[in-house]
């Protein structure tokens, strides 16, 4: 009797810590070697490894651009990377870091770095695809020049929102606006990839630049391969248990005051195209668009 009343004393215990654990502040961004959480997805000759694997860089050479993904699949969490974009001329190559499900009526998170002639600005392209359909861009330019030094990329998803940021900053947010009709990322996981490639048919000055290969090999860096998700293959019941871990609570299912208005100084300061006002390819406005201008 009296051990199977410590027993269950016991269960009762690591029940609550485990919650409590589960519903902890976010952790910090951690350097963790890049073979901890990915994998190369093609042209692994074109990738290099330094330093037990916590800094790697990505090579463009004309005979061909290289890309990695996660091993696992998620459903919700906080996902970031450090990146050094390539430098000097940089036209027409895209380096990109984007969440995807992997099925034909996908959902996708995408940031998409658009090189340019050196000393001229990167554009940073951001999309959402729910269910299979995107068309949602926002493009901006950045405050400082990626190609200098690492910055951090990352993405918070969660039941309430999707939020883009770069460093600390919120660039965009994608709310759950399924009560207004708009479908919303929430059953299908997703892997984490991240891929340089040449676009020039379309990456800049919308295809007018050439990348020129005089400059190749193109090289991207990447270190700090912090995943803090819900592993979708092991706990798929699990994930889809709303309000448990640290990224379902409050603070998190919104931005604070401070960072709608650093959202703010980025519309008004950085913002160079916007789906939501594109009446020419548009004619009729996005729902989620309307619930964006409250902001
Ligand atoms: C490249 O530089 C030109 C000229 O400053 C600018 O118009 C363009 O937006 C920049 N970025 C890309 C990716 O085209």
């Amino acid at each position: 009797m009296a051990s199977h009343f410590s027993f269950l004393a016991l269960s009762v215990l690591s029940l609550c810590f485990l919650l409590t654990a589960m519903a902890a502040a976010p952790r910090k961004p951690v350097d963790v070697p890049f073979q901890n959480n990915y994998a190369p997805s093609w042209a692994i000759d074109h990738i290099k490894h330094f330093n037990g694997g916590r800094e790697i860089q990505l090579y463009l050479d004309k005979s061909s651009g290289t890309g990695f993904q996660s091993r696992g699949s998620y459903l919700f969490g906080h996902f970031s990377m450090q990146i050094k974009m390539v430098a000097s001329d940089s036209a027409g190559t895209v380096t990109a870091f984007y969440l995807s499900s992997q099925n034909a009526e996908h959902d996708e998170i995408d940031f998409e770095f658009l090189g340019n002639r050196t000393g001229q600005p990167y554009i940073l392209q951001t999309n959402v695809f729910t269910g299979g359909k995107g068309d949602r861009e926002q493009r901006i330019y950045l405050w400082f020049d990626p190609s200098k030094a690492y910055h951090a990329y990352s993405v918070l998803w969660n039941m309430h929102q999707i939020v883009f940021f770069v460093d600390d900053v919120p660039i965009r947010v994608f709310k759950n606006s399924k009560d207004i009709g708009v479908r919303y990322p929430f059953n299908q996981p997703m892997k984490i990839y991240s891929s340089l490639w040449n676009a020039d048919d379309w990456a800049t000055r919308g295809g007018l630049e050439k990348t020129n290969w005089a400059y190749a090999p193109f090289v991207a860096s990447y270190r700090g391969f912090h995943v803090d998700g819900c592993e979708a293959s092991e706990h798929a019941a699990f994930c889809a248990t709303q309000g448990l871990r640290w990224w379902d609570q409050t603070e998190f299912r919104d931005l604070d005051a401070a960072q709608y208005r650093r959202l703010q100084w980025v519309r008004q300061k950085f913002t160079i195209y916007n789906y939501c006002s594109d009446r020419k390819r548009y004619p009729s406005m996005s729902p989620e668009c309307g619930r964006d201008r409250d902001i």
